[in-house]
């Protein structure tokens, strides 16, 4: 069966065709455009829709091309040093190495007398003398015009390959690894030839053709509706987001408020309303980002500072406290959010009625080494429930649920430490007979709900996003979520439930 092909595709393969009957089987695309009066552009792009209907067969071919380095232009200017150093001594019969250094500058004098000791003129006792060899002369004339020729773009032949090398290898001209395309007919390329005999089909019908009347009699070019198209990648979500947007919809199923924070807080925020103590290394410049403008901002709530130092110093009834000088410069400090707890402890101090039910889903930031499991910028999935029947069975049943909507069922906990939580634990995934650990929780210390005027349970929790997502995608380095592969960033599956 023969095609319907557009008028450049005939041409090419009238072109091929006329070189098949002479005997050429394969020809580049430079001597198809040598052959016709098509563009490179309109023969490449003929050339690549024949491959496409397999009507030819195609190599690719990788070829090198040369560049002359600026150093290779210079030479082309103003002579080869060796070559300059030669005219001298020919005049002079006889110069100093440390003349040759003034006269040519030190790189171009060394360059200059290594290449002309090759030719037997060797400094002696610092000096050069000249020796009647008419072959440096011919063969510094060669390398010239060697690089002139590369200059001008022209072919070189074989037998100044061995010239080439030499100056590829001094750094005068530089190698380009190109690619080109050898195009030969294939079977059924020769057969849509014989069958269809190349008649040329009106493709347009222009108001020209029809007012001469030029199409009578002529075929027409029918469409090919099964010629296979070329899919469209259309634009998708980056699977981060795309989880995001999944993990959002869980949370706000179950009836929680989304909260948000800001990027920068106060420590006093961050760490002490935690109950964070102020020696903690979680504080230290080694583990987290503080900001060089240090009391530019002034403490938005500052009446909480007291009662926060206050549990600090001296704890509450029943709890003993820190017992430290708590100093309030050190809460007023500003820093990158280490963790969106810092969202929770401020949404609760700003809507302390229970009952409610908060998330977020933030970044947050670490001073850490970046690893196929940590980033130093990362998010976190965090929430918190304030109600009088909160409880840790009920923390873990909703842990369950939320990662069960997400696909995984193996969850496990174990115990865990944070100043802000008791008791605590780390909320831990089982795949594939791996564990990973997903990030933290527990019920907050009262050291926490008093000074913010809470009486009833919180439950809360920190869970990596990144890490989820490493999961979620079924991939081995954490940093691939944010390499862009494009690959991966079109044909990313998302988890069956
Ligand atoms: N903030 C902890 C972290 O960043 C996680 C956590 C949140 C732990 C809430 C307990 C309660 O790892």
């Amino acid at each position: 069966m023969s095609m319907d092909l557009s008028k450049s595709e005939n041409i090419v393969l009238n072109v091929l065709w006329n070189l098949e009957k002479k005997g050429v089987h394969k020809v580049s695309e430079a001597d198809i455009v040598n052959q016709c009066k098509l563009s490179p552009v309109g023969v490449s792009s003929a050339v690549s829709w024949l491959d496409f209907k397999k009507l030819i067969n195609l190599e690719r071919k990788e070829f090198s091309e040369y560049d002359v380095t600026t150093e290779g232009k210079e030479y082309i200017h103003n002579d080869l040093p060796e070559a300059r150093l030669l005219k001298l001594l020919k005049e002079r019969k006889k110069i100093s190495v440390r003349e040759v250094m003034d006269l040519l500058g030190s790189e171009k004098g060394k360059i200059a007398l290594v290449q002309l000791s090759k030719f037997s003129m060797k400094p002696d006792r610092g000096e050069i003398s000249f020796y009647e060899n008419p072959s440096a002369e011919k063969e510094f004339g060669i390398r010239l015009q060697l690089l002139s020729k590369i200059l001008r773009n022209e072919k070189i032949d074989a037998s100044e390959l061995s010239v080439l090398k030499e100056l590829q290898k001094r750094g005068l001209i530089e190698e380009r690894k190109r690619f080109k395309r050898l195009v030969s007919l294939s079977q059924a390329g020769i057969d849509q030839v014989k069958n269809s005999g190349l008649t040329e089909k009106i493709e347009r019908l222009t108001p020209e053709i029809i007012a001469d009347g030029s199409w009578k009699g002529k075929e027409f070019r029918t469409y090919d509706l099964n010629v296979p198209v070329e899919r469209i990648q259309n634009g998708s979500l980056h699977p981060l987001t795309y989880l995001i947007r999944e993990i959002r919809e869980i949370f706000l199923e179950m009836g929680f408020t989304e909260m948000h924070g800001d990027y920068v807080q106060f420590a006093g925020w961050n760490m002490d309303a935690l109950f964070i103590p102020q020696d903690h290394p979680a504080r230290d410049l080694q583990d987290t980002f503080f900001l060089k403008s240090k009391y530019e901002l002034n403490f938005d709530h500052p009446e909480i500072l007291m009662k926060v130092e206050r549990v600090h110093q001296k704890g509450i009834p029943g709890y003993s406290g820190w017992k430290y000088a708590w100093k309030e410069e050190k809460a007023r400090e500003l820093l990158l959010r280490t963790h969106t707890t810092v969202n929770t402890i401020r949404y609760l101090y700003e809507h302390p009625e229970p009952p409610s039910a908060i998330f977020s889903i933030e970044k947050v930031f670490r001073h850490e080494s970046v690893d196929w499991k940590h980033l130093a910028e990362l998010h976190q999935i965090e929430g918190a429930v304030h109600s009088k029947d909160a409880s840790l069975s009920s923390l873990k049943w909703l842990m369950r649920t939320f990662y069960k909507k997400l696909g995984f069922e193996k969850l496990n906990f174990i115990p865990a430490y944070y100043p802000y939580t008791e008791p605590s634990m780390d909320v831990v995934v089982e795949i594939n007979g791996r564990e990973v650990e997903l990030g933290g929780s527990g019920l907050f210390r009262p050291e926490v709900l008093r000074p913010i005027g809470i009486k009833d349970n919180v439950i809360a929790w920190g869970l990596g996003l990144e890490r989820l997502a490493m999961l979620y995608y079924d991939l081995t380095d954490i940093r691939g979520i944010y390499e862009s592969d494009i690959d991966w960033l079109r044909n990313y599956k998302i988890r069956v439930k």
